[in-house]
């Protein structure tokens, strides 16, 4: 499966936003990350429907929506509404996640299934059939900026494992404190996707961030 890298648009100044989406993908970003946050079930709020969509005017390549909502049953389908090419759900969330995941397939999107740190690999085993990637969180999920927790690899050599055993394999993408000293772990553990906020729009140069996280990948 080919590396990806994810801009996640929660570390952009959102006072000029069209421009740093658009720079993303100029830079070769592969899809952007919106993190969708409903101050319940992490304690944070971010933005909604109309942030997505503004984004889909903005660009071509794919928006990749991360819902932390306890009830992303109720709302998958406005930021599909919006212009999200993948919507993924938190395994934790309070709904029926099979039924959710199978909404967003309905609609012709790809539905992604996320954990928590403290939620073990195994837990994705009941969704198999209904998930086209599995993110997992190496932070704490709510804010950007914080610090890569390095006892996530071994639960992403796990997921991979059982990715490569499923009847359809599934890339994992990872998301929280992504950078240069972390990425190639990530890499190495099995993750092909790579979310990164602080690490890219902190960078001097997007379009030159963009490329190292890739070339740090691939170096592994
Ligand atoms: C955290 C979000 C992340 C976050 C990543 O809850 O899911 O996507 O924006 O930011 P960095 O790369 O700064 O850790
Ligand atoms: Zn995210």
């Amino acid at each position: 499966m080919s590396i990806q890298i994810l801009p996640s648009m929660l570390a952009a100044d959102w006072g000029r936003l069209r421009d740093a989406a658009r720079a993303c993908e100029a830079g070769g970003a592969d899809q952007l990350h919106l993190d969708v946050m409903d101050g319940h079930f992490v304690p944070n709020l971010s933005f909604g429907p109309d942030f997505v969509k503004m984004c889909r005017g903005a660009v071509g390549i794919p928006l990749d929506v991360h819902l932390m909502l306890s009830r992303p049953d109720l709302y998958a389908g406005r930021f599909i509404d919006a212009g999200a090419d993948a919507v993924s759900i938190h395994e934790e969330a309070e709904c029926d996640i099979a039924a959710t995941l199978s909404a967003i397939r309905a609609r012709g999107r790809r539905a992604g299934l996320v954990i928590k740190p403290k939620t073990p690999a195994e837990a994705i085993v009941p969704y198999l059939g209904a998930i086209d990637y599995v993110l997992v969180m190496t932070v704490e999920p709510g804010y950007g900026g914080q610090s890569f927790m390095a006892d996530m690899l071994p639960k992403i050599a796990r997921v991979a494992e059982i990715s490569r055993n499923a009847p359809a394999p599934f890339p994992i993408m990872v998301d929280g404190g992504i950078g240069e000293a972390t990425i190639g772990a990530c890499a190495a553990a099995g993750a092909t996707q790579f979310v990164a906020g602080s690490a890219l729009f902190k960078a001097p140069d997007i379009a030159a961030a963009i490329a190292s996280l890739r070339a740090a990948a691939a170096r592994k």
